[in-house]
């Protein structure tokens, strides 16, 4: 550990959760949008991890009002806003692990890959300033569409001589939630046992569930397990037309982003057996990235866990899958190295 306090104050058996002893690790967490839909709850969630004890808000506007709220919540966390290019690098400096929902989000009738031309080049900028300002930060990559911006990512840190492929993480954990929620509801069980992997990517058809490896087991019929599908892979368009042009899915983004931070800190603190699905640079099929169950330890991705048994169902869906995925990781790729 970098660093180690020992916490003397009355939430101390929180922090100690997991760890047997009372040394709870210092960690910065850097937020990148901060000042967005996204980035707000997630900065207030983020402040409410006892595993955190700096957190740093970053956005091109509105982030002092945005640190000044949440500082205020008595929690661990020590919160300090930083807005415009000039302080990015001191937001950025000695994070452990940086979030990145910065970018636009869709409107009705919008795919993701249709945010490429605005958010690859916002990404290529912070991933920059990541390779410069902590080389060594677990990058949690929120904007889309994910399929590309984390090949971008990993071009620039190429570049930069900076690239860890166990540091680099596309944030699919909504997909997740989303599976376990829909799953849930129609299995009849309650939600908080559910597990449901989600593998591929993070658009349409590239999000590929995998409802017969969910627990507790229910015997859905083949028709309810593709109605399930479906809904999963469209989750977000249902939220972007329910939201009528106010943007996409927020709240639940915010939740599913600290769960995968929470997660992260969790395996760079040493903790076993922190299991998350994330996309990541993967040899689990002949694709360079691809989303799959990953053990995360003390240095970001211990292990890539492979796909398990797949229905016939689940097999079609991968071979489906695989085209639009590749051509948006070699978009990705390409804008890169332009
Ligand atoms: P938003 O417009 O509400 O917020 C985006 C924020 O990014 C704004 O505050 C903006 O000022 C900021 N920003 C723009 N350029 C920046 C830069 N160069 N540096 C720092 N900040 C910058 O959008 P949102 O609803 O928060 O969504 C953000 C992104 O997250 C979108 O690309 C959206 O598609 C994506 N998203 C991903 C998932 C997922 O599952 N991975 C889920 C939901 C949304
Ligand atoms: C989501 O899945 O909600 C996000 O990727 C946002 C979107 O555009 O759907």
């Amino acid at each position: 550990f970098r660093s180690v306090k020992t916490l003397k104050n009355s939430s101390s058996h929180l922090l100690r959760r997991g760890y047997g002893s009372e040394a709870v690790p210092e960690r910065k967490v850097a937020v990148l949008g901060a000042a967005g839909g996204i980035g707000q709850p997630l900065a207030l969630l983020m402040k409410l991890n006892p595993l955190v004890s700096n957190l740093a808000l970053y956005d091109i506007a509105n982030t002092p009002g945005v640190a000044a709220d949440v500082s205020h919540i008595n929690t661990r966390s020590e919160v300090k806003g930083y807005m415009g290019d000039a302080e990015l690098g001191k937001a950025l400096e000695g994070s452990d692990v940086v979030i990145i929902p910065a970018g636009v989000p869709r409107k009705p009738g919008m795919t993701r890959d249709d945010l490429f031309n605005i958010n690859a080049g916002i990404v290529k900028g912070l991933c920059e300033a990541i390779a410069k300002y902590c080389p060594n930060a677990l990058v949690n990559m929120i904007s889309n569409p994910v399929n590309s911006t984390v090949p971008i990512a990993s071009e620039v840190f190429k570049k930069a001589g900076t690239y860890d492929p166990k540091r680099l993480f596309g944030v699919t954990t909504l997909d997740v939630v989303r599976a376990k929620t829909f799953y849930a509801g129609k299995a009849k069980v309650p939600v908080a046992g559910v597990n449901v992997p989600v593998v591929g990517g993070h658009a349409g058809i590239t999000i590929l569930p995998l409802f017969s490896q969910a627990t507790p087991k229910a015997n859905l019929p083949d028709e309810e397990i593709q109605a399930l599908t479906k809904r999963t892979q469209d989750g977000g368009t249902e939220v972007v037309e329910a939201k009528a042009g106010k943007g996409s899915a927020t709240l639940s983004m915010a939740y599913a982003g600290a769960i995968f931070a929470d997660a992260c800190l969790k395996g760079l603190n040493g903790v076993p057996d922190v299991v998350e699905c994330t996309f990541v640079q993967s040899n689990v099929t002949e694709l360079p990235f691809f989303a799959s169950k990953v053990r995360l330890g003390k240095n970001g991705v211990e292990e890539v866990l492979g796909l398990g048994a797949l229905s016939d169902y689940e097999k079609e869906g991968l071979e489906k899958l695989k085209p639009e995925l590749l051509a948006s990781i070699e978009k990705g790729i390409k804008f890169a190295n332009q």
